[in-house]
C-alpha cells in the first residue's frame, strides 16, 4: 500500500492543478472556506487532505484484515496490538474528513471513491504468521508515513491548522510503526526487512 502525494508549494497549487484522480467535488473552487485562506488555498488544502483521508480509510481496513488473518504462536499479541491502532486511525480519518468540510469542500468517504482515487494496490497477504504480517506492515507504514509527511509539507505554507493536525497524527503513526519494527529488529538494531520495499518482499526477508 505504497502511497504518494504531490509536493507542490503554496504558490504552485491551484485548483486547476489538482490530480485528475481528485473527485468532482474538488474540481471547482468552494463557495467559502476558513477565514484567512483564499478559496484556492482552501481547495488545495482540502485536496491534499482527501489523499490523506484515502490513506487512512485504506489503512484502518487493512489493519482489520491483518487482525483477522494473523495466525500462529504470536497470534494474540499481534491480534490485540492492532485494534487500538485501528480505532486511532478511524479517528484520524474523521478528523481529516471534518477538516475538509470545514474548509468548504466535500470529503469523499465511499469505498468506490477510495478505490478510484488511490494509486496503490490492496494489501497483498492473506492468512499468514505474525512476522510475515508485521514485515508487510512495515512496508505499509513506510508508504503511509511518506504520504503523510508529503501532505504535511504541502500544507505547511497553505494552512497552519491543517499542518498542525497532520503533524499531530504523525507523532502517533510513527510510534506505531516503531512498535511494528521492534518485532523485526535484532539486538544489533538491524531490521530483517532492510532493503525491501514491498509487502511480500518484506515478509519473505523477515521469515527466511
Ligand atoms: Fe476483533
Amino acid at each position: 500500500m505504497a502511497t504518494t502525494t504531490s509536493t507542490n508549494s503554496k504558490e504552485q497549487l491551484t485548483t486547476t492543478q489538482i490530480s485528475p484522480n481528485t473527485p468532482d467535488a474538488f474540481q471547482g473552487t468552494p463557495s467559502y472556506t476558513v477565514p484567512g485562506l483564499t478559496l484556492e488555498q482552501g481547495a488545495a488544502t482540502a485536496a491534499a487532505l482527501q489523499r490523506v483521508l484515502n490513506t487512512y480509510n485504506d489503512l484502518h481496513l487493512t489493519l482489520k484484515h491483518v487482525h483477522w488473518n494473523v495466525v500462529g504462536p504470536n497470534f494474540i499479541s499481534v491480534h490485540e496490538m492492532l485494534d487500538p491502532q485501528v480505532e486511532l486511525v478511524r479517528g484520524y480519518a474523521d478528523d481529516v474528513a471534518e477538516r475538509i468540510a470545514t474548509l468548504g469542500s466535500s470529503p469523499q468517504g465511499t469505498p468506490g471513491a477510495l478505490v478510484e482515487q488511490r494509486d496503490w494496490d490492496d494489501y497483498s497477504i492473506g492468512r499468514a504468521g505474525a512476522i510475515e504480517h508485521l514485515a508487510a506492515l512495515d512496508a505499509v507504514y513506510v508508504g503511509v508515513i511518506s504520504s503523510l509527511r508529503k501532505a504535511a509539507a504541502e500544507t505547511e505554507d497553505l494552512d497552519d491548522v491543517t499542518n498542525d493536525l497532520l503533524i499531530g497524527h504523525l507523532h502517533e503513526v510513527e510510534q506505531f510503526h516503531w512498535f511494528v519494527r521492534a518485532h523485526l529488529e535484532n539486538a544489533g538494531g538491524v531490521l530483517s526487512t532492510a532493503g525491501q520495499n514491498t509487502e511480500k518482499g518484506s515478509a519473505r526477508a523477515a521469515t527466511s
